[in-house]
Parts: C-alpha cells; structure tokens; sequence
C-alpha cells in the first residue's frame, strides 16, 4: 500500500503529520464534517451505533476518536464505560468540552492514546469502533492487532471508513466532489492547504471491500462483514475475536 502523507515535503513520520494536521484543522473539524458531507457522515456513525446497539456492549473503545461525535452517539445505547482515544491533542479537547457540555463525562472518557500502542490490557473491551480512523494509521497491521488485543474473546470490531465506489458513474462524481471541490472549501475554512488533498489521496490508496477485510483477517479476525453505504463512498466492516 502506498504511503499518503498529509504534508509530502515533510520529514516527519505519518504519525507526527497526522497529529499536526488534525491539530490544524480541529476548530473547523465538526464544521466541515458536516458542510462538506451534506450530513451524511452523521447518518454513516448511527449506523455503527445501530449495529453496536445489538451486541449490547459493556464497555466501547473508539479510536481514533478526533472530537468525540461518535463516543457521544455510542452513550444513547448506554454501556457501562465508553473510552475514546486519539493522538491529536486539539480534536481531544474539542471533544472533552462537548462531552462536559452533554453532561456525559461520567461514562464518555477522552484520552490521549495511539491506536497502535494501545494503553489498554489485553482483552478489555467487548467492542471496539473506529470511524474514519484506520486510513490514517501509520502501521495498519499494527493497528489491527492491538485492536485485536484489546478486545475481549467474542467482542466485536466495527470499522467505518471511506470507500472507493463501485459505480464507474459514483467515483468519476465523486472524484469530481472529492478532488476539485472540497480541496478548495477545505483550504478556505481549515486554512491548512493539505488537509483536504490529503483526504481524496488517502481514501484514493486506502484497500476497501475484500481487501480491507483480508487485513482483518490476516490479524485474527473472523465471521468479517461489511456493508456499502451512499453508493459506495464509505463502507461499515464488522470482524469478530474468537
Ligand atoms: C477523520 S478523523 C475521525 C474522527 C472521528 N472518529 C470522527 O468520526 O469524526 C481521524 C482521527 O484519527 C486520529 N488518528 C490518526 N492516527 C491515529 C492513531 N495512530 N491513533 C489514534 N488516533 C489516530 C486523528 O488524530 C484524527 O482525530
């Protein structure tokens, strides 16, 4: 898999670049999410709520978590203890406020945390989300496995994350959408002139479908699903520990 990084002439690691542009563009993040996906990207998460709902999950942990939307959805379905973790520390403290300004702070706990030295013992959560999260990780594999580690014997895994459509007529749209227009918005507003080519470019060279699932697979995963939404543009995974 090719190495997209949000800033190419950068001497830091995808990690360190990853931590800095979402730092960037964290006071516009929620804003834009939901300018530039026309709401759609809320409809995306309450269908990994929908999904966690019938696992009826103890505790949740979702990584990558950035400001929290999808931790404070998880509360509706009430698990004893959701745990969010990220590495950019200005999309944490955006979703510290939200979670104290929803009064959900006494089961919602933001932290910081890498998704692939995870601060958790083994086998500790029954579920584990990450959306939009995975095509940003440094070392995918060992993302998984620490995924895997973490969650207990029968938890479940759920991944929602950007796809390449299908339909000839969905991707050459929305390569149009994805390439030439949201750059330029996301450029305006964020005022970090990567962060929104870094965003086609990464979906671009991310593996969906089969091959995203072969990753699962490949660290201990089984009975993997997956399931397209909005023709194609993003795509909901669900692996399960043995
Ligand atoms: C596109 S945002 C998604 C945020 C949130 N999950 C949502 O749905 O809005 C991606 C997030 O992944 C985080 N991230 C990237 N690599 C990470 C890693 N190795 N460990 C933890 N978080 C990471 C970034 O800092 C960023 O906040």
């Amino acid at each position: 898999m090719e190495k997209v990084v949000p800033y190419s002439d950068s001497q830091a690691t995808k990690k360190e670049q990853v931590a800095l542009m979402f730092d960037n563009i964290s006071s516009k993040y929620d804003f834009l999410n939901r300018f530039l996906s026309l709401g759609v990207d809320k409809y995306w998460r309450r269908k990994v709520v929908k999904i966690l709902k019938s696992l009826k999950p103890d505790n949740v942990l979702d990584i990558a978590t950035g400001t929290g939307d999808l931790a404070i959805s998880i509360a509706k379905i009430k698990p004893k203890k959701i745990v969010g973790v990220d590495i950019s520390k200005g999309m944490l403290s955006l979703g510290v406020k939200k979670v104290q300004r929803k009064g959900l702070d006494n089961i919602i706990d933001l932290k910081y945390g890498d998704s692939e030295n995870l601060p958790f013992e083994t086998e500790s959560f029954s579920a584990v989300t990450v959306a939009f999260g995975v095509r940003n990780f440094e070392n995918l594999e060992k993302g998984i496995s620490e995924i895997f580690r973490v969650l207990k014997r029968e938890g479940k895994v759920i991944i929602l994350e950007f796809s390449n459509s299908n339909s000839s007529i969905m991707r050459k749209l929305f390569n149009f959408y994805f390439k030439k227009i949201l750059p330029k918005v996301g450029k305006i507003v964020s005022k970090d002139k990567s962060a929104y080519t870094y965003l086609p470019d990464s979906v671009e060279s991310f593996p969906s479908g089969k091959v995203f699932a072969e990753v699962l697979e490949k660290q201990g995963f089984k009975l993997i699903t997956w399931q397209s939404f909005t023709f194609g543009v993003s795509t909901i995974y669900v692996g399960s520990k043995p």
